[in-house]
């Protein structure tokens, strides 16, 4: 006999969704071991205490799973765990290696097991892509790489040595030696230039604007881009910026393509900046949107633009919640 080890997750405490979700995973778990129901012996799951809505064991008799013997039982509640999640061991007899599957954000909890996947979320300035994707990679457990920070650090450092970041030749000469980290605490980016923290400064809003002018250039991009690919190469991650679909990660597995009417973005913007703290007003906010778009778009190298294979999703009316749900339902329906 073996043991063959799985979980999953679901978004709700909600027993149409742990039903759901613990069906998928014993189907997968008996197609991806090639089993057939009288070789499973005893199944027995655990989950998280956030969910309370349904016995695992009695979602799995109803998918079928009946003519074995059957156990749930409640984890204890662990600081930091992954949430919501549904663990499964299955006793069966077979021989050879067990294929253990692990599904939706319990992909995490078995990295060695499963592939690294990446998510592209690629939008004009505005439409909510760094709000929505850091809402997802905490969903998911995944990370969540914001690339505008990056270029946003050029321009911070164009600023600091004086230099246009429309002088290509003294862009470059800055750009081989420029040292930007990311690093992540509590799940939220940190960005570093030169070894300090620059999250709060290029945030302000005289940064935009000299970081999508240095961002039209080649030797900006490159060196960026490399830094995005092997940041993506080493974890599950979801990428927002305005290439990553097209150009970054031209394979990643999910692309989406945030969109909204620019009037709508200018709001949020200024919302944003009041927040902070930031005095501009609402028409030159709207003013310097149209005029960034028009600079990305028309850029030559990698400008914005939607990949073929995005789906695109217009939050104008949409709240935040909505479209994180949209995308993460997208993306289990694909998974
Ligand atoms: O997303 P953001 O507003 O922080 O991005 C700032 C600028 O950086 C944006 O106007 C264009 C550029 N950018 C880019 O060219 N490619 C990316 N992947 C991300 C941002």
């Amino acid at each position: 006999m073996i043991a063959i080890r799985g979980a999953t997750t679901v978004e709700h405490d909600c027993a149409e969704e742990i039903k759901v979700a613990v069906g998928e995973l014993l189907c997968e778990i008996r197609r991806e071991n090639k089993l057939s129901d009288d070789k499973i012996v005893c199944i027995m799951f655990s989950n998280t205490s956030d969910l309370k809505s349904y016995y695992p064991a009695k979602a799995a008799r109803e998918s079928g799973f009946c003519s074995c013997a059957l156990f749930s039982s409640l984890e204890p509640e662990i600081d930091n765990s992954l949430g919501k999640c549904i663990r499964v061991m299955l006793i069966v007899e077979k021989c050879g290696k067990p294929k253990h599957i692990y599904l939706n954000g319990a992909k995490s909890l078995r990295s060695d097991l499963t592939e690294k996947f990446a998510i592209a979320l690629d939008g004009p300035a505005g439409s909510g892509k760094s709000t929505v994707s850091a809402i997802i990679a905490e969903k998911l457990n995944i990370l969540c790489l914001d690339t505008g920070a990056m270029y946003r650090a050029c321009a911070l450092k164009c600023i600091e040595c004086g230099i246009s970041p429309e002088d290509e030749a003294k862009v470059a000469g800055i750009i081989d030696d420029i040292d930007i980290k990311v690093k992540y605490s509590d799940g939220k980016q940190i960005t570093y230039l030169d070894g300090a923290d620059v999250s709060v400064d290029i945030r302000k809003p005289e940064i935009s604007m000299i970081a999508s002018k240095v961002s039209a250039l080649k030797c900006v991009r490159t060196k960026m881009v490399d830094l995005q690919r092997q940041i993506a190469s080493e974890n599950s991650c979801i990428l927002d910026g305005r290439d990553i679909g097209t150009n970054v990660l031209p394979n990643a597995k999910y692309k989406f393509f945030l969109t909204a009417s620019a009037e709508v973005r200018a709001k949020r913007r200024f919302d944003e900046n009041v927040s902070k703290g930031y005095d501009e007003p609402y028409a030159e906010i709207l003013e310097e949107i149209k005029k960034r778009d028009m600079q990305d778009m028309s850029r030559k190298i990698a400008p914005l633009k939607k990949a073929e294979d995005a789906v695109e999703i217009d939050t104008s009316d949409m709240t935040v919640d909505e479209v994180v749900n949209k995308i993460i339902s997208l993306i289990q329906v694909k998974i």
